[in-house]
């Protein structure tokens, strides 16, 4: 059977391994897939001791994806736009990329959890791997503005200028966001709750009926969506949907088979929500 991982920093607590696993005795494909743990030092050397050892494809998750991105002898169009790489296939070049992450999440919105995303006012709030690994899909999704506001505010000027909309995409600071007005659509893309401490937000920032997204999950996704929840949101979603259709994503573009998704979602649901 062929051999697959994820490479993270840490990596002990991804879901990856248990979902592939299910989509493999769902599909009936045979394969082995790893978790394995590598600091930012030591990525490029483990990606290259897994290419030796056989690996096929992997998937690289914090704080790899934009190192991944570079370490591509080819990349798919919108991993290009996000300037992130969450999934790798080996071909006869070196490692192939591509970045999942953003279809996964409007999947998960659109079809799971019914919210149309069509002229939704939107902020987004960082700009790291995760938020422009995401950008590209919400703008291409149907989105109205995107307005988008990080701690450093010239990684959210760079965002916008890579996805290249000026007339629909904004950056702003984050001391701009009481004079912001309201959004249809918050997605929380910082990895701040990790350290504790989110950005401070004001609750003018919510619409009546709006939706909050947290693309992390579990302890992580609490503090933004309780926030959210506790000022009137109407809908809150964390990122298990969108890590769960990321993930079938990938295994689609390695088997090529898209696996069903509902059961290993709501299996994890029940864990972790
Ligand atoms: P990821 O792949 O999760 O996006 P990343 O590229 O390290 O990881 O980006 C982390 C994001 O969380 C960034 O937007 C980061 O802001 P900076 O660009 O200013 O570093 C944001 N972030 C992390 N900790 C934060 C905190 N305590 N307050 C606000 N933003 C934070």
């Amino acid at each position: 059977s062929s051999l697959y991982a994820v490479f993270g920093h840490p990596v002990g607590h991804s879901l990856s391994p248990r979902i592939h696993a299910t989509f493999g005795r769902q599909t009936g494909i045979a394969l082995r897939y790893e978790a394995i743990d590598a600091t930012p030092e030591e990525f490029p050397r483990a990606l290259d001791a897994f290419a030796t050892a056989g690996g096929a494809g992997a998937n690289v998750t914090l704080p790899h994806k934009q190192a991944a991105y570079a370490l591509c002898a080819t990349v798919t169009e919108r991993a290009r736009r996000a300037g992130a790489v969450n999934t790798l296939a080996r071909s006869a070049e070196g490692w192939h990329g591509d970045n999942t992450d953003g279809a996964g999440l409007v999947r998960d919105l659109t079809e799971r959890h019914r919210f149309d995303l069509r002229q939704r006012r939107t902020l987004l709030i960082g700009a790291g791997g995760a938020a422009r690994g995401v950008a590209p899909s919400l703008l291409d999704a149907g989105v109205g503005e995107l307005y988008i506001v990080n701690r450093t505010p010239e990684r959210a000027d760079a965002l916008a200028d890579i996805l290249g909309q000026p007339a629909r995409v904004h950056a702003r600071y984050l001391s701009d966001l009481p004079a912001l007005g309201s959004f249809d659509l918050l997605l929380n893309a910082t990895s701040a709750a990790r350290g504790g401490s989110l950005p401070p937000l004001p609750m003018s920032l919510l619409a009546p009926r709006c939706t909050a997204v947290d693309l992390s999950y579990g302890e992580a996704a609490i503090p933004f969506l309780a926030w959210a929840r506790a000022n009137g949101a109407q809908q809150v979603v964390d990122g298990l949907g969108m890590l769960v259709e990321q993930a079938a994503e990938s295994f689609a573009l390695w088997h090529g088979v898209r696996p069903l998704t509902d059961e290993v979602y709501e299996e994890l649901h029940a864990r972790h929500a």
